[in-house]
């Protein structure tokens, strides 16, 4: 299995899979919008035998006095699952923001696969806001600084379409 960054050609590739991994067409919706106002900050696909079987996408994510980003959306092909692809591809996405400067990942996805990366739910009730019952869940890649985070989250308009 290989890690790459994604390319422009592989849009098409990446569109069509997300659809088909997340059943539906919002997910992929998102995505195509994203593209069009070139907010993907971080993007990987995994590729076996030349074949496209998972995309990353993290996202800027604004939150006042730090730098953060957020996860997704994520997706393995449902013929690929459970080979540590979508693993690869987050860890590939984390060492990647680290090595940005980025100080904190955010997600809103299934606490039971995030939590190995070190996801944890925010207990900041302010940090939380609108997102309070949603499954939000921030890694904190510089220990400390999200301290200093004020209170609002604002993912990319993109994802305001989204549900
Ligand atoms: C979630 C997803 C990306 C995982 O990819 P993957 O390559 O199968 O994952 P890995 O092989 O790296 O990890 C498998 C582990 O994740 C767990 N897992 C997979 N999907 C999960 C989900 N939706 N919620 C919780 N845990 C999940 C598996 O049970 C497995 O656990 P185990 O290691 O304890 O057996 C993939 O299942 C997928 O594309 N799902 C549909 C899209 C989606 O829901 N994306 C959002 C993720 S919250």
């Amino acid at each position: 299995m290989l890690i790459r960054p994604t390319r422009r050609e592989d849009r098409l590739t990446v569109l069509a899979l997300i659809e088909l991994a997340f059943n539906g067409a919002d997910e992929a919706r998102v995505v195509a919008q994203l593209y069009r106002s070139d907010e993907q900050e971080i993007e990987f696909v995994a590729e076996i035998e030349g074949e496209i079987v998972g995309h990353l996408m993290m996202t800027s994510l604004t939150v006042e006095g730090i730098h953060a980003l957020a996860v997704g959306p994520l997706c393995v092909h449902p013929f690929a699952r459970n080979q540590g692809i979508g693993s690869a591809l987050l860890q590939r996405g984390l060492d990647t923001a680290r090595g940005r400067g980025c100080e904190a990942v955010f997600v809103v996805g299934e606490p039971s696969f995030y939590r190995r990366f070190g996801f944890t739910r925010t207990t900041s009730a302010s940090l939380a806001g609108l997102y309070q019952g949603c499954l939000l869940q921030v890694l904190e890649l510089k220990p400390g600084r999200l301290g200093r985070a004020g209170p609002e989250l604002r993912f990319a308009d993109a994802f305001a379409q989204f549900g």
